[in-house]
């Protein structure tokens, strides 16, 4: 797969995101041939640069060198230095594209990579849109690529998506969810949809419930001040974990065409019942935040304590859920989410849980009663799947112990593609099958607004954690009140 001839234009381009992911995948793009001589880069930002000094820049934010291609790209690479709603930053940015277009022959294509805080994606659509600079001219294509957070809340998503859509139609919007570009979570496709065995067992006459955990190890590091404003919902449910959720449970397209797969998310997001009443919120949604913890030899600090966060701060950097989706597959089958930061374990998977077969009392030996057999995706690290079942043990008498059978994705050759890498040559070659559309997006705000509501409404304290232990005990309580268990994910 090769980049069609293009300006790829980073707006915040001396932002910590442009130094820590784009332009690394930009070089492993550029090293194996992705890019074509006709790509061109510009920076965009407030920082005064040259174009030279942009040019090391880009250099010294990748640590391996000898990479031909990207040291032309670093060495003619562009630079627009001046404020965002400033009407002279575009005037200069068109002259840029235009001597772009003339010397390395990109035909009047850009896409616009916004990796500035969130709060300037609307006031540079809305400057490109003003500079005419938004609009393809003849056969030319422009797009814009935002991330994440899509506005703070269901209406504030609405005012941005109604200045983005002042300068660009939704075919040229492409939403990042990095989250869908990791191989395994791709592999939900394949796992449901090229094999005959699941779909069958894929509905609730087999499912007992399904479980979807995001944790963490790190805290929030140096991003207090932006998470201070965000949240654990907001930061990983409200996207991620309800990314996953769709594609796990989502109908089947009807081809792989990127619109066939995004109406059937949007369908599953549909069927997501929002818990509504206080009574079901409190009994459904469960907030936490982390505290000091650990272990002597590293201490962690608590979230009060990171830097940029209110010592009095009730932001939740913990959260479990439990939903249900409405439809005819999964009626009465719940969906058990959590996610949070300074977890005991680094871990992203799936787990589904079948129902118990009803002889259990056919095998006396077995003490405690078995765990209910489960397909487990890990979407990460150790990526793979296992199915666990109950297996004899060997001997005179007859009990049943649980086994597995494993997947690895080592067991493959090719290495995995880096999410940002896969994500920015999609966006370039415009493929938007991993990227989320505005339906998309208002339906995960109505299914996480009211949740954050209530917890903005409650004056009860927040519920604390640990550092390094699986949630407030509230987390557990949720799950274990139905007999059943949280996944021990290690
Ligand atoms: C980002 C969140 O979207 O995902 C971060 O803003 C989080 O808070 C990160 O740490 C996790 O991504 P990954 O790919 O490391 O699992």
């Amino acid at each position: 797969r090769k980049s069609p001839p293009c300006v790829l234009v980073i707006f915040g381009a001396s932002g910590d995101l442009t130094a820590r992911k784009l332009l690394p995948a930009l070089e492993r793009l550029a090293a194996y041939g992705a890019l074509p001589d006709e790509v061109a880069l510009v920076g965009v930002a407030r920082t005064p640069m040259s174009d030279e000094e942009f040019g090391s820049y880009c250099r010294e934010k990748v640590s391996r060198g000898g990479n031909q291609r990207w040291d032309e790209l670093a060495k003619t690479a562009r630079y627009v230095h001046g404020d965002y709603d400033d009407p002279a930053t575009y005037e200069r940015l068109a002259e840029v594209l235009g001597e772009c277009d003339r010397t390395a022959g990109t035909g009047g294509n850009r896409v616009y990579y916004f990796s500035t805080p969130p709060r300037l994606f609307g006031p540079i659509a809305l400057s490109l849109g003003k500079a005419g600079l938004s609009v393809p001219e003849g056969d030319s294509f422009v797009r814009a690529v935002i991330e994440k957070p899509f506005g703070y809340d269901e209406s504030s998503a609405r005012d941005l998506y109604a200045d983005l859509s002042s300068a660009f139609t939704e075919e040229q919007i492409f939403r990042i969810d990095h989250y869908l570009a990791k191989e395994t979570v791709q592999n939900l496709l394949a796992l449901r949809f090229a094999n005959s065995i699941f779909e069958p067992i894929w509905n609730r006459t087999w499912v007992d419930n399904v479980q979807i955990t995001v944790a963490e190890t790190l805290g929030v590091g140096q991003r207090g001040g932006f998470y201070e404003t965000a949240g654990a919902m907001r930061d990983i449910v409200q996207n991620h974990v309800l990314q996953i959720l769709s594609l796990f449970l989502m109908e089947p397209p009807t081809s792989f065409h990127p619109e066939a797969i995004r109406d059937e998310k949007v369908k599953l997001l549909r069927a997501i019942r929002p818990l509504e009443t206080e009574s079901e919120i409190a009994a459904r949604a469960v907030r936490g935040q982390y505290t000091r913890g650990g272990t002597r030899e590293e201490l962690m600090p608590g979230y009060r304590e990171e830097p940029g966060v209110d010592p009095l701060s009730s932001t939740e950097t913990f959260v479990a859920l439990r939903l249900e989706v409405a439809n005819w597959r999964w009626n009465g089958v719940p969906v058990y989410v959590r996610t949070g930061k300074r977890l005991p374990a680094r871990v992203t998977e799936v787990s589904m849980e079948f129902h118990r077969p009803p002889q259990l009392p056919l095998f006396p030996g077995t003490s405690g009663g078995l765990e209910p057999d489960a397909l487990i995706v890990r979407v990460q690290p150790d990526e793979g799947l296992s199915l666990r079942f109950g297996a004899k043990v060997p001997g005179h008498a007859f009990r049943v112990q649980k086994a597995s059978m494993d997947f690895s994705y080592r067991s493959f050759e090719e290495e995995s593609i880096d999410a940002y890498e896969r994500v920015i040559l999609d966006a370039l070659i415009g493929d938007p099958t991993l990227f989320i559309r505005a339906d998309e997006v208002g339906r995960s705000w109505k299914i996480v607004d009211p949740v954050l509501q209530a917890w903005a409404n409650d004056s009860h304290p927040i519920p604390l954690y640990q550092a390094a232990t699986w949630g407030p005990p509230e987390a557990a309580a949720l799950i274990e009140r139905e007999g059943r268990r949280w996944r021990v994910s290690s």
